[in-house]
């Protein structure tokens, strides 16, 4: 067939196992580090807040790791997610590439999230655990959260920015419906949103501030473990179905891509589509000239304008230190419409593979992306995601340059999640309220200059 758009598998195709790319690394990243003592963190360091089962998985070096079977019996609700190729668009812009998108919007949350989300309340549930607290940005990682845990009879506790709880009430209302609690964040409930509160009345709040409070309900209660949404290993591995689907349908395809292209907040999404297939090229299984690109917004530039250095996590400072791109764990971003790719920090993993050159960063300004996915949405018809929006944006780029170049390359994207509950940040565009916005070097250079001093 000449002119398929879907590539769609049966629910037997969903993978067995997830695909931990620790296996495959030439340089193994560097270890999470005790603030106080500056040596790595072990088990037991991370046994108040997580199950041990994660734990394993944050520092696995198999290359394999079976997905349970109740899990995979979620996941079948909506996975394997279809594969599209983006005809209409590469029509509307007369390019040679061929443009295909795995598409993550298909959960019933509506974004990749739900595949980590599950996977954390199964394994949170079998460890006796009665409540998750978490944070959330967007608001989609929030409602996957809750969704996974009204499946396995668990609580829900949310802390949801302030500026997207204000943006996204829908959000909070998807939220309570799948039983969770939500809380504007910094809160009046946690010491850490207190002493933002007294400091900024008028916080928008940031997620390393909802982190904090989120981390410290679940430090106090032997009952409540701590989930996050994206950063962790063990969130990075959830993820890589996603990849390891888009391979076999790029095989059912017919193709290969030359570039894989992601939006990157913590790296979650980016790192479950690119990792299957940066694995593959490190252990010289095809792939070989394969160039892979994490998109973030000027307004949030970690990988781009960030420092690769140990940081904390969150604002409070209740984290292990993590090497990563960070612009500095009080750095609170301007209130962009981009709840999701609002973080100080990127996933270690994804930072590694930065300082190894495996992949490429770039930003993109927010009025740039909205343009590209409102022709998208026009074009396609699906409605991305205002995150999802900056690998368009990105995608639009290279297949221009395809045309200019007159070659014809294949650029897969994950289209990380649908933006059905994001309408504010469309009407602002549309009514050209929506500014571009540069994060200026002296704020950046300030934020940084509060790094935490490692001990040697
Ligand atoms: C739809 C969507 N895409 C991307 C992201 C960014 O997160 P990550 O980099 O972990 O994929 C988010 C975060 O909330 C999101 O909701």
């Amino acid at each position: 067939m000449s002119e398929q758009i879907k590539y769609v598998m049966t629910e037997e195709r969903i993978p067995l196992a997830w695909y931990n790319i620790q296996a495959d690394l030439p340089v193994p990243a560097p270890p999470v580090l005790h603030p106080g003592t500056g040596k790595p963190i072990g088990p037991e360091d991370l046994a108040a807040i997580f199950p041990m089962k994660l734990i394993e998985q944050e520092v696995s070096t198999e290359r394999e790791i079976e997905i349970p079977e109740p899990v995979r019996e979620i996941y079948r609700q909506w996975r394997p997610t279809p594969l599209y190729r983006a005809r209409q668009l590469e029509r509307a812009l007369g390019t040679p590439a061929r443009i295909y998108y795995k598409y993550e919007g298909y959960s019933p949350p509506g974004s990749h999230k739900a595949n980590t989300a599950v996977a954390q309340a199964y394994y949170n549930k079998q460890a006796g655990i009665k409540r998750l607290s978490t944070e959330t940005g967007a608001g989609q990682w929030g409602s996957s959260l809750a969704m996974g845990c009204q499946h396995f009879g668990l609580e829900c506790k949310v802390y949801m920015v302030r500026v997207s709880f204000d943006q996204k009430p829908y959000r909070k209302a998807l939220m309570q419906t799948y039983g969770a609690e939500v809380t504007a964040s910094p809160s009046e409930e946690t010491a850490a949103g207190r002493a933002v509160l007294a400091q900024n009345p008028n916080s928008p709040g940031s997620l390393g501030i909802a982190i904090s409070e989120a981390v410290e309900v679940a430090a106090q209660d032997k009952d409540t473990n701590y989930a996050l949404g994206s950063v962790l290993n063990h969130v990075l591995l959830h993820q890589s179905v996603i990849g390891q689907e888009a391979m076999e349908q790029m095989a059912m395809a017919g193709d290969q891509p030359d570039v894989v292209i992601g939006c990157t907040g913590g790296g979650s999404n980016f790192a479950g589509l690119a990792f299957p297939f940066v694995g593959a090229k490190l252990r010289g299984e095809g792939y070989e000239k394969i160039r892979v690109v994490a998109v973030e917004p000027t307004a949030c530039p970690s990988l781009t304008r960030g420092q690769y250095a140990y940081d904390f996590g969150d604002t409070a400072r209740l984290t292990p230190l993590l090497k990563m791109h960070t612009l500095g764990s009080e750095f609170i971003p301007p209130a962009i419409h981009t709840g999701g790719l609002r973080y100080h920090g990127m996933a270690p993993l994804v930072s590694h593979l930065r300082t190894l050159e495996l992949i490429e960063a770039i930003g993109v300004q927010q009025v740039e992306c909205f343009a590209a996915g409102v022709q998208f949405a026009r074009l396609e018809g699906i409605l991305p995601a205002p995150e999802a929006n900056h690998a368009i944006a990105a995608v639009i780029r290279e297949a221009n340059r395809c045309k200019e170049e007159g070659v014809s390359r294949a650029i897969l994207f994950n289209l990380s999640g649908h933006g059905h509950f994001d309408m504010s940040a469309y009407t602002a565009y549309l009514s050209g309220q929506l500014k571009d916005y540069e994060y200026p070097e002296q704020e950046i250079a300030m934020a940084l200059a509060h790094l935490p001093v490692v001990a040697s």
